[in-house]
């Protein structure tokens, strides 16, 4: 395994462009992405970007490196089921994961540790191996449940960060709040960005 490599999840919470923005950011910086889509995800990506990935893994990746025209070599597309996944074992996992868009389905079962499939299974496999995992989850308005299982996490050492893009940097456009959440993300995990100035300084760097 590549030492830049990191897991990346998309499920069924609206904010598929978050997803496929901070996909080709990490492309950019050289990572190499196990990224794993989850059935709602695939629904979601076709309603908000009309963008229909086909079931198959191989097939979804060689969709995805024509829409963004990035480098293959760098993305592996897991199957829902794909156990043997480096993803899947601590042993070979990458350290970090993020899950983005996160719903409340999968938030609930990575608090609870369910593993039912692949993106719970690597959020798991990241937890007991002390990794980074960040969640970046959206829903309004949050339940007590929602909220519970986002604290019990986040005690855990879990970034939770919500899909809030501010208004501070003036968006033009949608790309430009995408941005914001995205280039926070990078800054969280440590990737440099230049998509948005950081806090107090004034032209982009
Ligand atoms: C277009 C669309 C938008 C959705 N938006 C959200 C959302 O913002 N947050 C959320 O938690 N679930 C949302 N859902 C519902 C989830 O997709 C659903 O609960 C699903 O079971 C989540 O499964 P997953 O976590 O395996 O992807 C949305 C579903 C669709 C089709």
């Amino acid at each position: 395994m590549a030492n830049n490599a990191i897991t990346l999840a998309w499920t069924g919470a609206s904010g598929a462009p978050y997803g496929l923005r901070l996909l080709e950011r990490l492309l950019a910086a050289d990572y190499h992405v196990y990224l794993l889509i989850s059935s709602a995800a695939k629904v979601v990506l076709a309603t908000e970007h009309g963008l229909k990935l086909p079931g198959n893994p191989d097939a979804a990746k060689a969709a995805l490196c024509e829409h963004l025209g990035v480098n293959a070599d760098q993305l592996t597309v897991c199957g829902k089921e794909d156990w043997f996944s480096p993803v899947a074992s601590g042993s070979a996992a990458p350290k970090q994961m993020i899950v983005c868009p996160c719903s409340t389905g999968s938030l609930a079962a990575i608090a609870h540790g369910m593993s039912d499939n692949l993106i719970e299974r690597a959020a798991d496999v990241v937890l007991k191996e002390r990794g980074q995992l960040v969640l970046v989850v959206r829903e309004t308005p949050l339940s007590t449940l929602h909220l519970e299982n986002m604290t019990k996490l986040s005690r855990m050492g879990v970034t939770i960060m919500p899909a809030a893009p501010g208004f501070y940097h003036q968006p033009q456009s949608i790309d430009d709040l995408v941005d914001f959440m995205v280039a926070r993300i990078l800054d969280h995990i440590g990737v440099e960005q230049t998509l948005v100035p950081r806090w107090g300084y004034d032209q982009r760097s």
